[in-house]
């Protein structure tokens, strides 16, 4: 007979609320993102005017991103891979294609960031981090080591949750009294090192 312990009980609801406010804010960026390339008047001109310019990038990213953001948090459940391995792989498959193509189109507008500077290397190193880290999990699923896959799936979706994170940064600085201008070259930095530096006291704590 196994004994669950009263902390493991709630240990696994506060895991439980962790994972739907990830789906949520997952699925708030999802919306935001899908709204930018289809509503004339939503989103910053500066960055609408180029990703209209270049349609093929801009959709590229922006769905592409918007696919993997949402895919993401179901590859996490034990009880879908357990169940359904077959879901887990080709789920998994459609996340590493939207990863890709969400890159390649943050790659080809990071060297034009309204951020500036810091912007064109920040959200540059995070597009070049997001690939390599998505690489590393693909192939470490191809060589069936499924703990260094685990391991670099948690790190490559900290990055794509960057997108949840860097709105959420970007609207608080805002509230508290910082322009647009001031702001958005910060939260190209903190949107993702953040959630990496979490991500990976998460893996050391496991
Ligand atoms: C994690 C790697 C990512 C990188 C490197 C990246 C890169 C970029 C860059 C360079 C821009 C233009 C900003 C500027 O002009 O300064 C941008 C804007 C944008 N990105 Fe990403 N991005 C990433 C993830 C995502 C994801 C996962 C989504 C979708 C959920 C997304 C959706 C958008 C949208 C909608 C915009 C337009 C501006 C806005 O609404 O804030 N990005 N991204």
């Amino acid at each position: 007979m196994s004994v669950i312990a009263p902390q493991d009980v709630s240990r696994s609801r506060w895991l439980q609320v962790g994972w739907a406010f990830m789906l949520l804010g997952a699925m708030l960026a999802a919306a935001n993102a899908v709204l930018f390339m289809s509503i004339d008047a939503y989103g910053h001109p500066g960055i609408k005017s180029r990703f209209i310019a270049t349609e093929i990038a801009g959709w590229m990213h922006t769905l592409g991103g918007a696919i993997a953001v949402v895919l993401g948090p179901w590859q996490f459940l034990s009880r879908v891979r357990v169940r359904w391995p077959r879901v887990h792989v080709w789920t998994g498959r459609m996340y590493l294609l939207a990863v890709l193509s969400g890159a390649l189109g943050g790659l080809y507008f990071a060297p034009t960031s309204v951020g500036g500077n810091p912007g064109v290397i920040g959200f540059g190193i995070l597009a070049v981090f997001w690939l390599y880290t998505g690489a590393q999990a693909y192939g470490s699923a191809r060589r069936r080591d499924f703990v260094a896959h685990r391991r670099w799936m948690i790190r490559n979706y900290s990055l794509t949750f960057a997108a949840v994170t860097l709105r959420l940064e970007l609207g608080l600085l805002q509230l508290g009294g910082l322009n647009f201008d001031v702001a958005f070259p910060i939260v190209a930095w903190s949107s993702w090192v953040l959630n990496w530096l979490v991500a990976e006291m998460w893996l050391r704590r496991k």
